[in-house]
Parts: structure tokens; C-alpha cells; sequence
């Protein structure tokens, strides 16, 4: 990535402008977290409701520990799985700068160092973090590549930086006195955490309780139906290993192989492109319930939530 690139967003941030940014799980859509107005912006332009916080994004813990204050396990989970696809949510500390509407007035914040080059680049260059959303309008689909952004939203400046790595967002975690709670499931398996920590009590919160949590979630314009054994006629076909299903529209496999990691980071790109197709609806056949499949499911299950019922 060139540095006159990097400039550009640098000079917009300043100016609270929004900036499309990579990072390794989806695409952000960020402001200075420092600046009311272009929070403000954020919400503004993603039709989102202030009650759903966003995430800080910072390039090293030493940034974040002058914004934050952080316990033993916060500090366990950080040094094990930063930069990647963590957030935190952590206790703001009394020299923060950080405005309060970002988080809804409240002192518990989401962070995160994402891992991603550009996106690393840029964070070291600023001295604000950036709080950043995923990049898409509020209850659609996350952006894993530039060509999926929405038309609105590219009118934003933007940095392409190709395919996100893994595709399917952050694990939102919250640690308790035991372990951890886990508030939104992500790119981080509850296998990899058990792995490292497997004296953790780990709950995870179901739906409703993290704002960010709502039923009708990461959906494409089409109706979704999951866990499918048959394809009716018009649907599209959104499929996972071997067998015989086929679409008479348009069919995309997530894996041949059954990889769930391979899946994961075609999820958010292959349903848009369903969706695009002259199809009546999606058809999704069934995903291993472990892993990145649990996440893939949960992010499903979202985009299955019809709001009219
Ligand atoms: O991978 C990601 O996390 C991407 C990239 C851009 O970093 N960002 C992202 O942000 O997905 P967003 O705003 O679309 O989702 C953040 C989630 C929401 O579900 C939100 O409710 C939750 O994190 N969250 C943020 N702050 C929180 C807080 N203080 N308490 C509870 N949940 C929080
Ligand atoms: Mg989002």
C-alpha cells in the first residue's frame, strides 16, 4: 500500500471524515474515536441506533492501555490473540478521550488490534484510535471486498485491500472473575480459546443481550432458508461439501472440502452474489454446528429473522 494513500485517509480522519479500511475479518467503515461529530457521522451514514456501541481499533496494547483499564484475563486473551480477531470490552480509564457516544454513554468499550497490514499502518500513523464498524448499513451483510461495499457507502473514501483473510467478524468478549463471557461469536473459535485457556468457564450470552446481538442481522435482500435438503425452483443454492443438490438459478460451494475456514471467508462474498442472482430466495444447506461453523450458523439464523413476523 502506497504511503500517499495512507495519507489521504490520515488527512480525512483528522478532518472527521469516515474511512473504508481493511481488516482481516471484514471490512470497517471508521472515524476518530476522539471526535464526537464523526461518530456521529458513523451512525449517521450505517443507519445504526446510538444504542449499539462500536469498536476501537488501536495498533498496539500500549495504546490501549492508555484508554483503558485492563485485568489479568484481558491481559491473558490479549497477548494470546492480538493482533486478530478479538474485541475486548474493557473499563475506560479516567484520562480517556475517547467520546462517550461511541459506546452509548457508557463505560465499557469494545477493542480490538486488528491484524492486517494497512490497517496496522494506518493506526500507528494516528494518535486517536478509530472506531469502525463493520462496513455495511445497519442489519445487511459485512463487506469482505471492495466491489460488495454499498453505493452510499463508497462515496466514503475507501483503501482496497483486496479480500478480508478470514471474513466473518470478531469474537466480542467480555472476561469474568472465572473465564469469559462470550458476547457475540466470531472469527475466534470457543475451541481455540478452550485450547490455550481450558481452566476458562466460558458462557456465551445468547441473542438479544449484546446490542449488537439483534434477531434481523448480517441479511441479504432475498428470503433465507437453512439447513435445506431439497432446492425449490427459482432458489439459489448455497452449498457446503459434496452431494447432489443443484439450482436451476445459480449454485456457489462455501468448501468442497468441508474446510470451515475456507467457508468462512467466502460466506459474506458468495451470499451477495446469490443474492444478486435473479433468484426468489437463498437455499443454505446444513453446516457443522463447531468451530468457524458455529459461527457461520449464527450469522444465518440472523439473516433468517423475519422482522414482519
Ligand atoms: O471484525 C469486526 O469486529 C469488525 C471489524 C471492522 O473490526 N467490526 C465489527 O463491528 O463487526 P460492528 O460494530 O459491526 O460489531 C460490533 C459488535 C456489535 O455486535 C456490538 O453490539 C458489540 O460488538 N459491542 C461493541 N461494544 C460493545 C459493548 N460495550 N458491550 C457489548 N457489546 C458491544
Ligand atoms: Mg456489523
Amino acid at each position: 500500500m502506497h504511503q500517499k494513500t495512507i495519507d489521504e485517509a490520515k488527512k480525512r480522519l483528522f478532518g472527521g471524515e469516515l474511512v473504508i479500511f481493511p481488516t482481516e475479518t471484514v471490512y470497517g467503515i471508521g472515524g476518530n474515536a476522539i471526535n464526537e461529530n464523526a461518530i456521529k457521522l458513523i451512525y449517521q451514514v450505517k443507519k445504526r441506533p446510538f444504542n449499539n456501541p462500536l469498536i476501537c481499533h488501536f495498533p498496539n496494547i500500549r495504546e490501549i492501555e492508555k484508554n483503558f483499564i485492563l485485568k489479568e484475563k484481558d491481559y491473558e486473551l490479549a497477548n494470546t490473540f492480538w493482533p486478530g480477531p478479538l474485541t475486548l470490552i474493557l473499563e475506560k480509564n479516567k484520562e480517556s478521550k475517547i467520546t462517550p457516544i461511541l459506546s452509548n454513554n457508557q463505560n465499557l468499550v469494545g477493542c480490538r488490534i486488528p491484524d492486517n497490514e494497512i490497517a496496522i499502518n494506518l493506526l500507528s500513523q494516528l494518535d486517536f484510535p478509530i472506531a469502525a464498524p463493520s462496513a455495511n448499513i445497519a442489519t445487511k451483510t459485512s463487506v469482505t471486498s471492495i466491489k460488495d461495499l454499498d453505493n452510499n457507502l463508497k462515496k466514503n473514501f475507501y483503501i482496497d485491500g483486496g479480500a478480508s483473510v478470514l471474513g466473518l467478524e470478531s469474537t466480542v468478549i467480555q472476561t469474568t472473575k472465572e473465564g469469559c463471557k462470550i458476547l457475540r461469536l466470531g472469527s475466534l473459535t470457543i475451541e481455540e480459546i478452550k485450547d490455550k485457556f481450558n481452566h476458562y468457564n466460558i458462557e456465551i450470552i445468547n441473542s438479544t443481550v449484546s446490542p449488537g446481538n439483534q434477531l434481523k442481522h448480517y441479511s441479504p435482500k432475498k428470503h433465507v432458508r437453512i439447513n435445506v435438503k431439497n432446492i425449490n425452483e427459482n432458489e439459489a443454492l448455497l452449498n457446503f461439501g459434496k452431494n447432489k443438490l443443484i439450482s436451476n438459478i445459480k449454485h456457489l460451494n462455501l468448501s468442497i472440502d468441508e474446510n470451515l475456514l475456507e467457508a468462512s471467508h467466502n460466506f459474506y462474498n458468495y451470499l451477495n452474489i446469490l443474492d444478486q442472482s435473479n433468484c426468489s430466495g437463498i437455499a443454505v444447506v446444513p453446516i457443522p454446528n463447531h468451530g468457524l461453523g458455529k459461527t457461520i450458523n449464527d450469522r444465518l439464523k440472523r439473516a433468517t429473522y423475519n422482522d414482519d413476523k
